[in-house]
């Protein structure tokens, strides 16, 4: 059974990575930045709560973020498995699921340079109801603007202007990077893949590296 803790720079290719990985192992992908953002769009206490920090770039704080994967985890379609997309990204939240008893076998780091995400970031293209991932350049839609699966109109991320992007980038190398090492020094599964790849050799690379053994 795979537990599966995806770590990354923003615009690293987690979600895109997160939906091949959990088609192809069958799990449930829990992104805490999807359901944040599902919280907004439906208007709900927790959105508005969350809403400025996320568009400023900044992270959600330790609690709130437990308070949504638990409830998440508990779900039944997580008993043979769960891949997190970018959570836990501070120490704070790795110790806190350590103490709520969640643990992971595989972490997969995927890397990419700083220079090269501020370029990928303006061209992103989001089906905002799923968090599909589309790339205007490198990962374009079937039809313009449209999502694959449902037709629907694709959207722009707010957090995606440079500027924003600048600062999601700072907060990454300051408070998740070194869940690195921390990951490291547990004895689970972690591979590292370098990012900057087109997304199949990416993906086949993790498939080899981490996924089928
Ligand atoms: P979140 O939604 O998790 O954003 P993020 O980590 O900043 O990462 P992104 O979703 O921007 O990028 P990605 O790595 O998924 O890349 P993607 O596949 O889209 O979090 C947003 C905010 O929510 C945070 O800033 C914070 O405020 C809050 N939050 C969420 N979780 C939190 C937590 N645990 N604690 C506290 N706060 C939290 O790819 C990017 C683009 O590149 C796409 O256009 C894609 O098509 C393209 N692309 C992908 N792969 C490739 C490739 N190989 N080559 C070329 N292009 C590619
Ligand atoms: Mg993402």
């Amino acid at each position: 059974m795979k537990k599966i803790i995806l770590l990354g720079p923003p615009g690293a290719g987690k979600g895109t990575q997160a939906d091949l990985i959990c088609n192809y192992l069958k799990i449930p992908k829990i992104s805490t930045g999807d359901m944040l953002r599902e919280a907004i769009s439906s208007g709900s206490s927790l959105g508005k709560k969350v809403s400025d920090v996320m568009n400023s770039g900044a992270l959600v704080s330790d609690d709130i973020i437990i308070e949504l994967i638990l409830e998440r985890i508990s779900n039944k379609d997580c008993k043979d498995g769960f891949l997190f997309d970018g959570v836990p990204r501070t120490i704070g939240q790795a110790n806190l699921c350590a103490e709520n008893n969640i643990t992971f076998t595989t972490v997969i780091e995927i890397d990419v340079a700083d220079e090269i995400i501020i370029d990928r970031m303006s061209g992103r293209r989001v089906h905002a109801p799923s968090g599909r991932n589309y790339h205007v350049k490198f990962n374009p839609p079937k039809q313009d603007n449209l999502d694959d699966v449902t037709g629907e109109p694709l959207i722009q991320r707010k957090d995606d202007l440079p500027e924003t992007v600048k600062h999601r980038l700072a907060v990454y190398h300051d408070e998740t990077l070194p869940l690195a090492n921390f990951y490291k020094a547990l004895s689970l599964q972690y591979f590292k893949v370098d990012g900057n790849q087109a997304v199949d050799s990416v993906f086949n690379q993790i498939k080899d590296g981490a996924l089928i053994h």
